[in-house]
């Protein structure tokens, strides 16, 4: 391998990491649209390890299946292990489109 493949790969590689860092925790976000068709937005990474929460549209809360932990649709922490509120996100609608966003 010649020396400039190879700084192109390691180049490449760098871009496309940093790209992946700044995507990755937006596309694991979470909507919801409350009652008063309010939306907010959400990390989908629960606060005590990580794990991905959901929807429970039964109870209308967000849960997370690993250890029971339980937030409401503030972001709040409300039951189980999770020590803190989940990342909360930026929420636009503009036309047609819904633009999610950091705080
Ligand atoms: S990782 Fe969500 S409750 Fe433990």
């Amino acid at each position: 391998m010649q020396r400039r493949n190879f700084i192109d790969i390691l180049l490449g590689s760098g871009i496309l990491a940093t790209t992946a860092s700044i995507v990755y925790p937006i596309l694991r976000g979470l909507i919801v649209r409350t009652a008063d068709g309010e939306l907010r937005a959400f990390s989908a990474r629960c606060t005590h390890l990580n794990c991905t929460v959901q929807y429970d549209s039964d109870e209308r809360q967000i849960v997370c299946a690993c250890h029971g932990g339980v937030f409401d649709l503030n972001g709040k922490n409300i039951a189980g292990p999770p020590p803190k509120p989940l990342l909360t996100y930026s929420v636009n609608v503009r036309d047609d489109e819904i633009v999610v966003s950091r705080v």
